[in-house]
């Protein structure tokens, strides 16, 4: 694997050590036209969670128990119930099932203390509190070790159904639920150890779109039809018909050689997307992928 070659990453350049040791943000950062710049009790709030969730990372406390407020419930149960008529109607079964198993309510806000425990007596997976959106190598060296980073704060009110970050909303409603899965549960295992155990920064930067066009963005099929699978898009009221019927996006065979090489930004809707034939195939096209990169983890 050659490190000098450019990787373009979001449509720029990226310096592929980059990839290997990114920087990690230290203080509570909200992006340029974030809903929440300027609303000084918002901020104030997010600075708590930030800080209670990355000593709790940090010190490998597990999630911390939170104490909602009435505006972040009134946000979750704005939000849930549109999602919950989504779900019903296009995503896998897999998902389904879990989020029944879990019993994940349109009238409260999990606890993640609690989802980590029932998840940890099903497939031995369990939720590591995080401060934000963790740096890609550092996030997936988490999953490598079975423990799935989530976030504990929610998306501003004045725009319940956009955040520009992963928020609670996003990993409780698109990620946790299909931890209860097995074959998901190996599928995510594998490609955090792979991630941990590579130093190739060309070779991250292709696991990272593995991942997302599937664990993030993907589709499925089952039964005959074509299901909702990932988690962003799972966790948006936008995405989720965008995904299936819109003439703008292209779906096409999730193919590993096409999908390693795609680039992608993730600040706006997707138009591009992957169908995998099942949770098995992507499995073992991981394996190959793995195997041809040379990274001793099988
Ligand atoms: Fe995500």
């Amino acid at each position: 694997m050659n490190q000098a070659r450019t990787l373009i990453e979001y449509g720029v350049p990226i310096d592929p050590q980059a990839m290997v040791t990114p920087p990690e943000a230290t203080e509570l950062e909200l992006e340029p036209g974030h809903p929440g710049l300027g609303d000084e009790g918002y901020i104030r709030r997010r600075k708590q969670l930030f800080a209670i969730c990355r000593k709790h990372r940090l010190e490998r406390l597990g999630p911390p128990l939170i104490d909602y407020t009435p505006e972040e419930t009134r946000i979750w149960r704005e939000v849930s119930p549109k999602l919950d008529e989504l779900h019903e109607k296009y995503a896998t079964q897999i998902y389904l099932d879990a989020k029944r198993e879990l019993a994940i309510t349109r009238g409260e806000i999990p606890q993640l203390r609690h989802l980590s425990e029932r998840l940890r007596r099903e497939t031995n997976m369990h939720l590591v509190p995080a401060e934000g959106a963790l740096p890609y190598r550092i996030f997936y060296q988490y999953i490598g070790e079975r423990g799935f980073p989530v976030t504990q704060f929610i998306r501003h009110g004045s725009h319940p159904e956009f955040t520009p970050e992963p928020d609670m909303i996003h990993d409780c409603l698109g990620h946790v639920p299909p931890l209860m899965n097995r074959d998901y549960a190996e599928l995510l295992t594998l490609i955090g150890k792979a991630v941990a155990a590579t130093t190739v920064g060309e070779q991250v930067l292709s696991l990272k779109r593995f991942s997302w066009f599937s664990i993030e963005f993907g589709l499925i099929e089952e039964a005959g039809d074509i299901k909702v699978f990932g988690a962003g898009i799972l966790s948006s009221t936008g995405e989720i018909p965008n995904s299936l019927f819109s003439p703008e996006v292209t779906r096409q065979p999730f193919v590993t050689d096409v999908v390693i090489n795609t680039d992608y930004d993730p600040s706006r809707m997707q138009d591009r997307l992957f169908i995998a034939p099942s949770l098995p195939f992507l499995r073992r096209e991981l394996e190959d992928l793995v195997r041809q990169f040379g990274i001793p983890v099988l």
